[in-house]
């Protein structure tokens, strides 16, 4: 079968390659893959920036967006035959810490998890892969090609979760607005369940209009091309890009009073910027900000992310996937194309 590796930490080492089918693995699901969507963690990999080789001969399978039919399963195991699955990315550390035994592996206490196709563990960008079935999580099979986004909607169900818990420390915390910089597939998401809750909702990017403007105006929010208007002040905002000075923008006044931010963007460092530390820190005591960061999901937020994109219009989720590239032409799908939004490698292309 053909599978998608790379060589973490070397450049331009990622080839379609073909490997012996997966060993037989009893108790684990065998799945077809029908669709692997790339992000700016699979392009940071790609670039040598990013990863870690699985046992395998230094090289690790890529794919942590997974989408996939059941085509083996154990009897009783809860999962049957043309089941489709999304199989979660990260792995329990082997202590296991606290949080990792209490099922909450995105809170890792001692960073020795692993993740499926990004640290030490081959992903899913394989024909076929075997899927534990406590870490697979069903999708609506009417979804069709939508369920690729489920991981994604996954790490925003989180972050969205976490929200509430903090800006529930007080009684009366109603929010109302939210910021969201970035109008990428994870901005989307985010501004998607930011009018599921009934949230104002304001997104940031540098597009000048175009299919994004679309996208964010369909949901009944205000688009910011470039730049924000003064004094916005909204409750929350949920960054998602990772761009050192918009970081530093919304750290230090893009919110209101109470207000929190929510980082999800993974940068890459070595960039030095100004920073008044001694305005931040007076500005957060004074309005009892919150800023703090989120990544990856467990379980439970897979559960609310599937409920998030059964809940969503599947047009609006369609016009997210704007480039299916076949696997025989994977290359392209690193591509950073003008409008492109998510990219999938369709494995299947009958799944859409
Ligand atoms: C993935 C997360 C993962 C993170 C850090 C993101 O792209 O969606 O699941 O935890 O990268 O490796």
């Amino acid at each position: 079968m053909k599978v998608i590796s790379v060589q973490p930490g070397i450049a331009a080492s990622t080839k379609l390659e073909e490997r012996p089918e997966p060993p037989e693995k009893s108790g684990d699901l065998l799945v077809q893959a029908l669709g692997l969507g790339i992000c700016g963690t699979d392009r940071e990999i790609v670039a040598g920036n990013y990863g870690w080789a699985s046992t395998n001969n230094g090289r690790l399978i890529l794919g942590h967006e997974s989408l996939g039919r059941v085509l083996e399963a154990p009897e009783g195991c809860g999962f049957s035959v043309g089941d489709h699955v999304v199989g979660i990315v990260r792995r329990p550390d082997p202590v296991p810490c606290s949080a990792c035994a209490a099922g909450e592996w995105d809170m890792c206490l001692n960073g020795r998890y692993v993740e499926r196709g990004i640290k030490s563990l081959d992903g899913y960008g394989a024909e076929r892969f075997h899927l534990e079935p406590d870490y697979a999580v069903k999708v609506a099979p009417g979804l069709g090609m939508l369920g690729v986004l489920l991981e994604p909607a996954s790490v925003l169900a989180k972050a969205w979760d976490h929200i509430y818990r903090i800006g529930e420390r007080a009684r009366s915390w109603q929010p109302k607005s939210v910021l969201v910089t970035g109008a990428g597939p994870v901005g989307l998401l985010a501004a998607l369940m930011a009018t599921q809750r009934g949230l104002e909702l304001h997104v940031l990017d540098r597009a000048d209009g175009g299919p994004k403007a679309d996208l964010v105006r369909t949901l009944g929010g205000t688009y910011h091309a470039r730049s924000l208007p003064k004094d916005l002040g909204v409750d929350i905002v949920i960054e998602c890009t990772g761009a050192p000075q918009l970081v530093i923008d919304v750290m230090c006044g893009a919110g209101g009073r109470n207000g929190i931010v929510c980082l999800t963007g993974v940068s890459t460092g070595g960039r030095k910027l100004p920073f008044d530390s001694g305005n931040f820190n007076r500005e957060m005591v004074l309005r009892n900000d919150v800023v703090f960061g989120s990544v990856n999901a467990n379980r439970r937020h897979y559960e609310l992310g599937a409920r998030a994109l059964a809940a969503a219009d599947p047009k609006w989720l369609g016009g997210l996937l704007t480039r299916r590239v076949p696997l025989t032409e994977w290359r392209e799908a690193f591509e950073r194309r003008a409008g492109d939004i998510k990219v999938i490698i369709e494995f299947e292309p009958a799944a859409s």
